[in-house]
């Protein structure tokens, strides 16, 4: 039955430790506080089980390849073929490495944005140029206007998206992809799509449209994917990118040697499984989430100098406290015993990020201690 919601406190989990011994309660990095589909956990164990766990060489684990596959027919009507996949130890190494092999200049990255994001230009020798993110009819999404002029620069060549979008919550339209393809085209400018929560759409009437599955993208992107967050196994490293040009499969490829390490035996495992078994869980997620999605967009719209806009993706609330007479909103929370991401980090001073992926109790509780005076 979901949720399964297991103490997570003696697990060395990067979210709990953060307020240990505080009474805090963490709502900040993006996992949840929901126990794994039983047949992952179960398929875990089997593998565990046989005793060996060796070098794995993933283009020839034909099932997991074959899985994602499928589920990429099945949510997205997307034929791929399977060499197409490349398995990575993350998405964020995969952005990194995109960096790498296509980056040199000036990347375009929209903000706010994902930390490591918004790190990879400065990592690998370039210069993070900052496409802002806007609310119209309300809802956000890009500064197009900004994003033509700034692509159209000589030296711009990769531009890095993050959709559905981080910390936003919005789901990129076929208009707005196709105005993303139009500007990347005709500027030489490859485009990453970083689409790690696209399975976790909330939205009724919303879709999500893999940036390779776009025609006009095909030869000129790399889709990163995972089910990490959506099945809650972010801890066992594995993702993929999805390229479909062979020659970017290749350029990307060998910016990977020898430094990003196979994709974990275990994460493999994990991932080949939620493609194929886990259909039931994550409905019942989806649901589960789309109640906390209302419970505290509500709650924090009642609390006076808080607006939210309601995400049509992720477990992520992006919080407006710019009206909030408070120098710090990530102080302001914390004296209250609730700890979001500071929206520093996402380069917005004045907002902070809930992760609302947690028990309907623990939501209660944090908007409770969030609207005393
Ligand atoms: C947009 C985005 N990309 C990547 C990641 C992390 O990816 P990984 O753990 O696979 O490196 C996160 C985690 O919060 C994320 O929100």
């Amino acid at each position: 039955m979901f949720p399964n919601l297991p103490d997570r406190k003696p697990t060395y989990s990067y979210k709990w430790e953060k307020y240990k011994g505080q009474d805090i309660l963490p709502l900040w990095v993006a996992d949840t506080e929901f126990g794994c589909a039983q047949p992952i956990l179960d398929g875990l164990k089997s593998r565990v089980d046989h005793g060996i766990l060796g070098y794995t060489l993933p283009s020839q684990y034909t099932p997991a390849n074959e899985a994602i596959v499928s589920w990429c027919e099945r949510q997205y009507g997307w034929s791929i073929d399977a060499d197409w996949i490349v398995w990575t130890p993350g998405v964020v190494p995969a952005f990194n490495v995109a960096s790498k092999a296509f980056g040199a200049g000036r990347i375009l990255v929209q903000e706010p944005n994902y930390p490591p994001l918004r790190a990879a230009p400065g990592i690998n020798d370039s210069q993070r140029i900052a496409i802002q993110t806007v609310i119209e009819n309300g809802r956000w999404t890009l500064d197009f206007e900004q994003l033509e002029k700034e692509a159209s620069h000589p030296d711009c060549h990769l531009m890095i998206l993050c959709n559905p979008m981080n910390p936003v919550g919005s789901v990129m339209t076929q208009g707005e992809l196709d105005k993303i393809a139009q500007i990347c085209n005709q500027n030489g400018v490859l485009l990453c799509s970083d689409e790690i929560h696209c399975d976790l759409i909330l939205e009724e009437g919303v879709s999500h449209i893999p940036a390779s599955s776009h025609r006009e993208l095909k030869d000129n992107s790399i889709t990163l994917m995972a089910a990490s967050k959506t099945f809650n196994v972010a801890g066992l490293g594995a993702s993929f990118a999805i390229i479909p040009n062979e020659e970017i499969r290749r350029k990307f490829n060998k910016a990977a040697m020898g430094i990003v390490p196979w994709v974990n035996i275990l994460g493999l495992v994990a991932t080949e499984i939620a493609f194929t078994q886990c259909d039931e869980w994550r409905e019942q997620q989806l649901n589960y989430l789309r109640s906390n999605r209302k419970f505290i967009v509500d709650g924090i719209n009642d609390i006076p100098g808080l607006s939210v806009l309601s995400p049509e993706a992720t477990f992520l609330a992006w919080v407006d406290a710019s009206k909030l007479d408070a120098p710090s909103p990530q102080a302001w929370c914390e004296q209250r015993g609730v700890g979001p991401s500071p929206g520093s980090d996402f380069g917005s001073k004045d907002f902070f990020r809930i992760n609302f992926g947690c028990s309907q109790d623990m939501l209660k509780e944090a908007l409770y201690r969030l609207q005393k005076k």
